[in-house]
This record gives C-alpha cells, sequence and structure tokens, in this order.
C-alpha cells in the first residue's frame, strides 16, 4: 500500500493572478482518527471522501498489518475497512508508525476491543517534540497498566472502566484516543477539557453511527457511555479546512486573484476567514460550502497568534507567513501549539523575506515582492507555505523534498494549474 517515495520537486514560476474554481478533497486529519476507530468496531466499515494523500496509505498499511481488511478505491475516495476479530496480538511496524504520528490513535481502539496494544512511539512531522503523556495517563485513568520499553509502548487493562478525565491540555490526538478507549468501556466517561476541532467532533459523529453513545460533542466536555459493541457502517468525512485555508491565501498572495473554493465546511473556517478579512481579502459565501475570495491590491500585516479551535489553526501559520512576508507593515506570529514550528522561516528568507524569530514570535516585515530561490520543503504545512510564497515572488522557484507536501494535498500542482499557476512538478 505505502508507495515508495520518489524524490521530487516543484518548479513554481510567477504567473498571472489565480482565477477559477477549485474542489477541496476530504479532511486527512478527520479521516486518519476515523481509520484508526474502525478497529473497534465489528462490522464492515465504508468510509467516503477520503483524500488521496501519502499519510492514508501508511494508515492502510498499519490496518493491514494488524489483521484488518482494507481496500481504497481512488475514483469514489472510499476506503472499506473490516477490522475482523484476528486482530488482537499484531503491533504496527516500527517502520510504519514512525513515518506518522497518527499511528498512535491506533492505541485507544485495540485497548478498547481486546484489552490491549503495543505499538511504536510515533513519528510525524519534526514540529516539536509532540510526547504521548495525555494519551497515556488518560488511558492509566480508565484502568490500563502502560509499559514503555525500546520505543515501543504496551498497555494492557483487564476491561477498561469509564473514568473522570481531565486533561492538562486540549490535544487533539489524546481526546480522540481516549474518546475511542471509552466507546466500549464500562460505564460513563467524563472528559474535561476536550480538544474542540471538528475533526474530533467528526470522530464522535462516526463512532455515533457505529453505536457509541457519546453526548457534549463540540464542547470541550464529552461524555461517552460505554457500549458492549460497535457495528459496521457508512460515513462521510469533512472537508479539509486546511487545505480550503492553503487555497484562500494562495488567492490573496497574487492581487487581482479571484477564486471561488467548493467543497468546504464554512463554518470550520471562521477563524482563517476573519484573518484573511482584517487582512483586507473579500470574502464572499454564496453558500455554506464554498467561497469566493478575491483581492485588488496587497493585503495588509495583521497579529495573528494559534490557539486551539476556535482559534487559529496551528496548521494555517506557515501558510499565514508566508502572505505577511508579502503585505504591507509589520507582522507578529505567536505559536502557542508547538515549540518549534518557524522552519520555514528560514527558507522564506532565501526568498528575501524579513522574519525575525524569537522563541514562539516571529516579527515579519512585509516585502514586495519576495524573489524565486531554491527552497527545501521541512514539512507539510512549511511546504504548502513555501508554494504560497513562491507564487508571489518574481522569478522561479525551486521546492525540493515534495513529499512532505504529498503527505497532506492530494493533487496539489494540478489545482494550483488549473487556477492558472505555472507549476510542473519533476524528479529531484
Ligand atoms: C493534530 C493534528 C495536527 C495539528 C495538531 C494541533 C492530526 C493527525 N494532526 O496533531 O495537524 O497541528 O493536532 O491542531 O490530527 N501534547 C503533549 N502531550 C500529549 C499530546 C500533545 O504535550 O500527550 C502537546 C504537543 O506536543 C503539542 C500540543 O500538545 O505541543 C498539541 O498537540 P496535539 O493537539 O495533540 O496535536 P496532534 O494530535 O499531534
Amino acid at each position: 500500500m505505502v508507495n515508495t517515495t520518489i524524490m521530487k520537486k516543484l518548479i513554481i514560476e510567477n504567473g498571472p493572478p489565480l482565477s477559477g474554481f477549485v474542489r477541496v478533497s476530504g479532511s486527512k486529519n478527520a479521516a486518519l482518527p476515523i481509520m484508526a476507530a474502525s478497529l473497534a468496531a465489528s462490522g464492515q466499515i465504508k468510509i467516503q471522501n477520503v483524500p488521496q494523500l501519502s499519510d492514508i496509505f501508511v494508515m492502510q498499511s498499519i490496518l493491514d498489518n494488524l489483521g484488518a481488511d482494507t481496500s481504497y478505491n481512488k475514483i469514489a475516495e472510499e476506503m472499506d475497512i473490516l477490522p475482523n476479530s484476528a486482530l488482537v496480538t499484531g503491533s504496527p511496524k516500527m517502520e510504519l508508525a514512525n513515518r506518522i504520528r497518527a499511528s498512535f490513535l491506533v492505541a485507544g481502539p485495540l485497548l478498547s476491543r481486546f484489552g490491549q496494544f503495543k505499538t511504536a512511539l510515533p513519528g510525524g512531522c519534526a514540529i516539536g517534540t509532540r510526547p504521548v503523556d495525555l494519551h497515556l495517563k488518560g488511558f492509566a485513568a480508565l484502568g490500563a497498566d502502560i509499559t514503555l520499553n525500546q520505543g515501543y509502548v504496551e498497555a494492557r487493562a483487564d476491561g477498561l472502566r469509564g473514568a473522570e478525565i481531565y486533561l492538562d491540555y486540549p490535544s487533539v490526538g489524546a481526546t480522540e484516543n481516549l474518546i475511542m478507549a471509552a466507546v466500549l468501556a464500562e460505564g460513563i466517561t467524563a472528559l474535561g477539557n476536550c480538544a474542540m476541532e471538528p475533526e474530533v467532533t467528526d470522530l464522535c459523529r462516526f463512532l455515533i453511527t457505529l453505536g457509541a453513545d457519546i453526548s457534549g460533542i463540540g464542547t470541550d466536555t464529552i461524555i461517552i457511555n460505554g457500549v458492549k459493541e460497535l457495528v459496521g457502517g457508512t460515513y462521510r468525512i469533512i472537508p479539509d479546512r486546511i487545505e480550503a485555508g492553503t487555497f484562500m491565501t494562495a488567492a490573496c498572495m497574487k492581487p487581482g486573484s479571484d477564486v471561488t473554493i467548493t467543497n468546504t465546511e464554512n463554518t470550520h473556517l471562521r477563524p482563517v476567514i476573519a484573518k484573511l478579512r482584517e487582512m483586507g481579502a473579500n470574502i464572499i459565501e454564496p453558500t455554506p460550502d464554498s467561497l469566493r475570495v478575491y483581492t485588488t491590491g496587497r493585503l495588509n500585516a495583521v497579529d495573528v497568534k494559534t490557539l486551539p479551535y476556535p482559534g487559529f489553526p496551528t496548521d494555517m501559520q506557515a501558510q499565514l507567513m508566508a502572505l505577511l512576508a508579502a503585505s504591507t507593515g509589520r507582522g507578529v506570529m505567536t505559536e502557542t501549539v508547538f515549540e518549534n514550528r518557524y522552519m520555514h522561516a528560514a527558507e522564506m528568507t532565501r526568498m528575501g523575506a524579513q522574519i525575525k524569530i524569537d522563541s514562539r514570535t516571529a516579527i515579519i516585515d512585509g516585502v514586495t515582492p519576495l524573489s524565486g530561490a531554491s527552497v527545501k520543503a521541512t514539512d507539510l504545512r512549511a511546504g504548502a507555505a513555501l508554494v504560497i510564497a513562491a507564487l508571489g515572488a518574481k522569478g522561479t522557484t525551486e521546492i525540493i523534498d515534495i513529499h512532505h507536501l504529498e503527505r497532506g494535498y492530494s493533487g496539489l500542482d494540478e489545482k494550483l494549474r488549473e487556477l492558472g499557476a505555472r507549476v510542473t512538478t519533476s524528479v529531484q
């Protein structure tokens, strides 16, 4: 299932303003936990609107590796999963677990259904230390015995029991893992200070489709009343709000652009819409699931702070920094979610951007225009930010290591070309 990575690069030349329509794919960050959650069920599952991304195929390999039967239909963008009961004892291969942090999301469902799991401590984008202590504390509160050994975490429970758990921080992954662990536990689990991200809500709705009893969805307190079994079902994933936000930012980069983004869920994009409007972008909502973004001139700098939802998403921080790098005036960015998520700044500096970093704060002085250069995608959203910077830069930009981009954007080069951008992909 996992494609061998061929190192590729993107070449972006300065082109006309972007115009036309672009359709957003299904949400990667909703699809990954939902695929993992399927392990807690006993019936056939069909997940619709699953994007074609390398991270999704890694998760599919993990599920296969654990003994589930999976198949992905690329045309229909549907994933079928039969989590048969033979999958008790496996553990995801270290090589796969190291590739995506979301691999750790199999822990909750395995513990819930089989009373045990063993999995490697997770990898993923290099954007900070990203521990899993909150997940483990929660599993222990539900009655699991946890041991750490040689890079693996092992947990065993002789039947999980519902508990009151208050998260020290509203971690998205910990909230998801604990919901998945609690769905089959005996009794009631009250999870406080939960992450309220739309992807957490989507996971809850999926689990309810399979027979779970969950309330408080979308709030910071989620109540799970354990049920005996989860059955099969069909579920459609929400649109990817970060992909939508990335195209909105791309449209803002080039004055004169006029882009309509379809298959969106506009309510999930409020913090991004508000910030871009504050910068001077025109954003119209023709329907609740589409957005038209157009600009007539250079945007104005603003201050931005990343926060858990409904605050401004950390996964849009890099893309907004690219826009600030080419805006009028000085903007201050504060990254509060991850402690080391400014690696794109050094690459943007090669393109002439004026950025000073001090710990979690970045001060960005707008420069027009940025200049094309050879740069490197250091992680998924850093790569997206470099694409946006390149769209507004004079000359040609070469972005290497774009396999990072393929983790989270389906057909990005093609979608940009359809909007009129001069983008080509070639072997590195
Ligand atoms: C998810 C998203 C990621 C997004 C992030 C924040 C997926 C697959 N990934 O990642 O794209 O950037 O939410 O919106 O959905 N933390 C701890 N201990 C823990 C867990 C987390 O200290 O046990 C810290 C992390 O190091 C980080 C912060 O909490 O500083 C937020 O992490 P978390 O919300 O868990 O992010 P992920 O679920 O990994």
